[in-house]
């Protein structure tokens, strides 16, 4: 046997926050509980995730592609790539060490084999990822409003019927581009929004309030978090909270 043979371990799921993003842990909790259910509830379908950074949030989705189901992640991964001047701003001043073998190589410390990565704007996805293919799509890509509106046209096309998109930096302060984005898909499109964090707003098109309802339930026991719910807009959402 050979030095080359030996097959370095791979790190657990705890290990998660060696590796740099923003990714908290309301959102791996939400993330965690949406796609076991889907699973236990025998809902295929695959993974898209646009915007993967050093693979935070990608890792933990990894956890969770079955077999025959495919995770695609979509980054531009370098300034270069940036499809106009905004977005390449955007790349230099927040991702100036972004690569995407830092990427790989992260990824690859908790999974043996990498997803399918698309190395481009995600404005492209929809020519990559088969339509209604998606039972979970992560936007986490652009900050900016026109970008933003496209990915989430693309999630509509791409989900499965009660297919679900998280919808990263919804209401931080240095990304109102998001937030108009979210809220005129909600107020427009049929965006049903269910759950809201901190970070993310979570939606569908297809069927929310059993969903909702089973989270709400769900986090009656929960230790650390507590939801309360909201109408908003003709919509009953689900609020999640740290205690
Ligand atoms: C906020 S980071 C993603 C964070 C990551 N999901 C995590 O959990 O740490 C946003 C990512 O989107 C990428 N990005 C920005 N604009 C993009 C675009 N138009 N198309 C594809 N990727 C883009 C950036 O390169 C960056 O890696």
């Amino acid at each position: 046997m050979t030095a080359q043979d030996i097959v370095p371990p791979l790190l657990t799921p705890d290990r998660l926050d060696e590796v740099e993003g923003w990714f908290f842990d309301a959102d791996r909790f939400v993330f965690g509980w949406l796609l076991t259910r889907q699973r236990d509830q025998g809902t295929r379908g695959d993974l898209l995730e646009l915007g993967v950074y050093k693979g935070k949030s990608a890792i933990l989705m990894g956890y969770h592609a079955a077999d025959g189901e495919r995770f695609t992640v979509c980054d531009l991964f370098d300034a270069d790539e940036a499809p106009d001047d905004s977005t390449a701003t955007e790349m230099r001043v927040y991702y100036p060490t972004l690569t995407r073998q830092v990427f790989e190589s992260n990824y690859l410390r908790f999974h043996r084999r990498l997803p399918t990565v698309i190395q481009g704007s995600s404005s492209e996805i929809t020519s990559h990822v088969p339509a209604r293919s998606c039972r979970f799509v992560h936007i986490d890509a652009s900050h900016l409003y026109h970008h933003v509106r496209v990915d989430i046209a693309a999630a509509r096309e791409l989900l499965t019927e009660d297919g679900v998109v998280s919808l990263d930096d919804f209401r931080s302060p240095h990304t109102p581009g998001v937030a108009a984005a979210t809220w005129e898909a909600v107020l427009t499109t049929g965006l049903k929004p269910v759950v809201l964090t901190e970070s993310k707003l979570y939606g569908t098109w297809g069927s929310a309030d059993v969903l909702r309802d089973a989270l709400a339930a769900h986090l009656t026991t929960h230790p650390t978090l507590w939801g309360v719910t909201e109408d908003v807009a003709g919509h009953t959402l689900l609020r999640v909270h740290a205690r």
